[in-house]
């Protein structure tokens, strides 16, 4: 929503198409041209299609936001292959799947910016030691080695940065959301999250210029000190 105010046309990629459909009208309010893909992003052939659909449809790529990502709570030793490589192929493989098209694009018309939701997770190892959520800490860690190499890679192109939120209030974490106190407790900004927290910071990282930021791991968890 912040990177329509700021006056970006939008590609949203997704697995749930009506919640889409409803996003899409929201920032067509706000006067973007938008398109949607129902598309799994764990899908690398599918990614390229969506990033040369949306380089036809909107004219140019100028932003790249590799936010989908799910959680995956289960333990070392009762997680399957399958599982692993589900979790690892969501939340890490993901983001190789449209760096690389969008990347090409941008080395090719001037660069762009590049930004990657990683996670607290990747630096924590999880918000309690209750559940496990090892497969996810280790795509998310993973991120933030991508971005770094990538830096170095793309730039001064390409700026490329990682964020890793704290507890943030969304859908995928409403077991938090009902155990709010229990967490706030534990960060001294004194509440969880909300999506803004996470999209003012993206949309700075889109659009500050000058820019000296590449390469990062921002951290965006009100300080979150004990868990
Ligand atoms: N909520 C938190 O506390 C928190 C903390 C740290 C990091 N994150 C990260 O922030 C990002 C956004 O998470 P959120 O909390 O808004 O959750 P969310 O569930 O509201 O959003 C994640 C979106 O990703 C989509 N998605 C999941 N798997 C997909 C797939 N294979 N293909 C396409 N789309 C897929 C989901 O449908 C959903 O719309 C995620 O990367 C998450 O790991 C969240």
């Amino acid at each position: 929503m912040d990177l329509a105010e700021a006056g970006y046309d939008l590609a949203i990629v997704d697995l749930l198409e009506p919640e889409m459909a409803d996003t899409a009208e929201l920032l067509r309010d706000k006067g973007a041209r938008v398109m949607t893909f129902a598309a799994d992003v764990a899908d690398h052939a599918r990614a390229s299609g969506v990033v040369a659909q949306t380089i036809a449809g909107l004219g140019r790529l100028d932003v790249l936001v590799n936010n989908a990502g799910r959680s995956a709570p289960r333990g070392i030793l009762e997680m399957t292959e399958a599982e692993f490589d589900r979790a690892i192929a969501i939340n890490l493989k993901s983001c190789f799947n449209y760096i690389q098209p969008t990347a090409r694009h941008m080395m090719e018309h001037g660069g762009g910016r590049i930004i990657s939701i990683s996670s607290l997770n990747a630096l924590s190892g999880g918000v309690t030691a209750a559940v496990s959520r090892f497969a996810y800490a280790s795509a998310k860690a993973g991120i933030l080695g991508m971005t770094r190499a990538l830096a170095k890679e793309l730039g001064p192109k390409v700026l490329i940065n990682a964020i890793c939120p704290g507890v943030i209030q969304t859908e995928v974490e409403t077991h938090i959301t009902l155990q709010s106190e229990k967490f706030t407790k534990g960060i001294a900004a004194g509440r969880l999250g909300c999506a803004q927290d996470v999209s003012r910071l993206v949309t700075f990282l889109a659009t500050s210029e000058p820019c000296f930021m590449t390469g990062q791991a921002l951290t965006v968890d009100g300080f979150q000190f004990n868990m």
